[in-house]
């Protein structure tokens, strides 16, 4: 799996932990293939979705937030035919990735490709699910993570489904320190190297905040979402499913 954090080392002096200078063009040129050997693992979580959304009506509108260069909206768009998307995300080289794989596959009719954030988004009819995989772990603050979810929400139907994966530990409990060795062999595994792969905590301090399952489901049921089910673990990564409150 794409496990999402590009190599600090790659990026400029200048460079903070903004979506656009994070996953700039280099990055997003090289985001599928980078983690190719972990993809069963994303594909696991993709399936788990696909599973969840058979719920949803024939011709379902789905919001996917930080869309990335397309990996859950293909894999939706690919088993349910009938299905509209819209893609919110503001690195345009990973949106025009994103683009670029929906034609080959043969589903960009079906998406409208939104450069920007979620509050840039023209107001349209209500969504009836939306897909947020592995994006809120960048928006640090606290406050700011609840903003982004109490907006998913605004923009869902009344029940309509959240899912939001994210890298999620307690990193400071004794059960996670077999998890960073799990997690660093994992990285070497997909060919990141030794050095590199020693260091990946240090690559998520200041841009991610990894926090305890429980505080990210705090955080998503402060955003308008009855209390989230946790469906989905591999090592750090967790997914969530919750249905807009009220
Ligand atoms: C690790 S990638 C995940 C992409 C895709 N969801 C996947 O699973 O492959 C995170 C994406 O979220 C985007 N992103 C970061 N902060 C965001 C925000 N506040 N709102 C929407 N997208 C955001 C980034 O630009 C990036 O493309």
């Amino acid at each position: 799996m794409n496990v999402g954090m590009p190599n600090r080392e790659e990026l400029s002096e200048v460079t903070k932990s903004e979506p656009a200078t994070l996953f700039n063009k280099e990055h997003a040129a090289s985001y599928d293939e980078r983690f190719a050997r972990l993809a069963p693992l994303k594909d696991s979580l993709h399936l788990l979705i696909r599973i969840l959304f058979s719920e949803l009506p024939e011709r379902a509108r789905i919001l996917c937030v930080g869309a990335g260069t397309g990996a859950e909206l293909i894999a939706l768009a690919q088993a349910f035919p009938g299905f509209e998307f819209t893609a919110v995300e503001p690195s345009k080289p990973m949106l025009e990735v994103c683009r670029k794989r929906a034609a080959e596959m043969g589903v960009a009719l079906r998406c409208t490709f939104h450069h920007g954030y979620l509050h840039t988004l023209a107001a349209s009819e209500p969504f009836d699910a939306a897909t947020s995989v592995l994006v809120s772990q960048f928006l640090v603050q606290r406050v700011d993570r609840v903003a982004f979810f109490d907006a998913i929400a605004q923009r869902l139907r009344p029940g309509g489904l959240l899912v939001s994966a994210d890298l999620s530990a307690d990193l400071d409990a004794e059960e996670s320190r077999g998890l960073k060795d799990f997690w660093r062999n994992m990285l070497l595994y997909s060919g990141v190297a030794e050095e590199q792969a020693g260091r990946f905590l240090e690559g998520w301090k200041g841009d991610v905040a990894v926090l305890p399952p429980a505080e990210v489901e705090g955080i998503i049921a402060e955003g308008a979402f009855a209390k989230p089910t946790l469906f989905y673990q591999s090592l750090f990564i967790h997914g969530w499913y919750a249905r807009r409150a009220g």
